[in-house]
């Protein structure tokens, strides 16, 4: 059984029914705890732990309100996350320039912060107009089986 946080960042709300989903597939083998609005100081960084981190894209590139202030946190503050693993799952919409920014940056970011990728980002295009929580669960289905412990 893992220790599993699943930080979301939305606006609207479709990346919170995706960490939902992913919720209700997890929750039968390990701890799942979901975070509508993260903080860092609610979250414990010396317990070993899997972070996945569900957020969509607003504006132009940036992150959801949901999910910014934790952002924000880890960037002034620079944790050292080398007891945390991640991965990322990000909704957007490929007409912008700025397809799943928010995504790739805190991707980026919880890796130069020692946190170790679990596996590589879900990229989820909305604008295919399927449901994200498929595409979401075909990714984690293809993983999650390498969690042990
Ligand atoms: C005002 C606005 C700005 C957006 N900007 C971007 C963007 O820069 N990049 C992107 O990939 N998607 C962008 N999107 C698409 C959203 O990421 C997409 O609709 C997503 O499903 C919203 O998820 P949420 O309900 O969890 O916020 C934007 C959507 C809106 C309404």
């Amino acid at each position: 059984m893992s220790n599993i946080s699943i930080l979301i960042g939305t606006m609207l709300g479709a990346s919170e029914y995706v960490a939902d989903h992913l919720t209700s597939i997890l929750e039968s083998e390990h701890q799942v705890t979901n975070y509508l609005t993260p903080d860092l100081n609610e979250l414990d960084l010396n317990q070993p732990q899997l972070w996945i981190v569900c957020t969509s894209t607003h504006g132009a590139g940036d992150f959801p309100d949901s999910i910014a202030p934790f952002v924000e946190q880890l960037t002034q503050q620079k944790p050292d996350l080398s007891n945390i693993k991640f991965a990322v799952c990000a909704l957007g919409d490929s007409s912008y320039d700025t397809f799943c920014q928010a995504g790739k940056d805190i991707d980026n970011l919880l890796s130069e912060l020692n946190a170790q990728r679990e596996t590589n980002i879900n990229l989820i295009d909305v604008s295919l107009g399927e449901l994200p929580e498929d595409s979401a669960e075909q990714w984690l289905l293809a993983w999650k089986d390498q969690l042990i412990d």
